[in-house]
């Protein structure tokens, strides 16, 4: 694949994008083909982006060939290969290997100077910036697991050297896979991390406790497992659709006097409150600790 006219790119980024015009033949390149990439690279073609325009690179030829047999991208021999031909990268890769693709990455993205977005959970910008070689655009994100099935929530932090046209890219791609909004301090990703990132498995485990309970009540498991992902999905819908905020929309539907308010009368006693407290702090404590780790050397 020839290498883009970079003076043509930047004449696009300062007008095209800004004005409107047609953001989806932008070059990316994804480093890692897993479930992330492929989430992401779905609800981008999905979503009008040019297949031809994005390539793709992963140590497994297999996830290669079934990323572009799927949605018809572009494979790149290797990472570096992969750099050259786009003005934005995307490292999908694990935590635990992000540092050594981004050494390997360091020359190209130093002579290319693409937006670089990160996805890896608990990796600072900082220490990413360090292992790529020094100054770079730079954007972390934090999806959580519904990204899969294009309902994710993400958070993005820029570094300095992002301008609003490689801001606008990004969120475009994020959106790809849901919600997706910036935080202005990186160390609130760490409280992210404990909400979105970390939140599914709470939703899940609130979701098991109320099938055990109503099947404790006499259901059988295939309704209570129904009647509880619908509740949970309708409440969810219903709040976002909603103008009034979750404690309106709960005091609405609770009668004096009558069901609900008997169970929300058990749940505030027996402290749900504190314990999601107690939880989201764990969590982001846990969230710091790991990205000291993470960002070690
Ligand atoms: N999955 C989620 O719901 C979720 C949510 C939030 C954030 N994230 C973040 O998203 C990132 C990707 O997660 P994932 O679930 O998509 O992981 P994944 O399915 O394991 O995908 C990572 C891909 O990267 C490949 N890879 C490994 N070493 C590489 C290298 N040196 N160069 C290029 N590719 C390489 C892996 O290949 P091999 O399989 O051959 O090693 C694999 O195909 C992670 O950093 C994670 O923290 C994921």
């Amino acid at each position: 694949m020839a290498a883009p006219d970079t003076r043509f790119f930047r004449l696009y980024q300062t007008f095209g994008v800004r004005y409107g015009l047609d953001m989806k033949k932008t070059r990316l390149a994804f480093i890692g083909a897993g479930n992330m990439a492929r989430s992401l690279i779905g609800g981008l073609v999905a979503d009008g982006w040019d297949p031809a325009c994005i390539s793709v690179s992963d140590p497994e030829p297999e996830q290669l060939t079934a990323i572009s047999s799927l949605f018809g991208t572009a494979r790149a021999d290797n990472n570096t290969a992969a750099v050259e031909n786009s003005e934005i990268v995307v490292l999908a890769v694990k935590p635990q290997v992000i540092r050594e693709v981004a050494r390997e990455l360091t020359t190209v993205v130093q002579a290319r100077r693409p937006l670089v977005i990160s996805i890896a959970a608990g990796i600072r910008a900082s220490d990413l910036q360090r292992w790529l070689g020094g100054d770079c655009a730079l954007v972390r994100c934090m999806p959580n697991t519904p990204a899969l099935v294009q309902s994710g929530a993400t958070a993005m932090f820029a570094n300095r050297a992002v301008n609003d046209d490689q801001k606008a890219l990004a969120e475009n791609i994020l959106r790809a896979v849901g919600l997706a909004l910036w935080v202005d301090n990186e160390a609130q990703m760490d409280a992210v991390t404990a909400l979105s990132g970390s939140g599914p498995a709470y939703f899940f485990l609130v979701i098991e406790a109320l099938q055990e309970a109503a099947q404790a009540l006499g259901l059988d498991d295939k309704t209570a497992r129904l009647l509880a992902l619908q509740t949970a999905f309708g409440a969810a819908k219903m709040a976002l659709e909603s103008r009034d905020d979750a404690a309106t929309l709960r005091q609405r539907v609770t009668s004096p006097g009558g069901t609900t308010e008997k169970a929300l009368s058990v749940l505030e006693e027996g402290g749900l409150r504190s314990l999601f407290n107690d939880a989201l702090k764990a969590a982001c404590d846990r969230s710091r600790e790991l990205a000291e780790q993470f960002g070690a050397e």
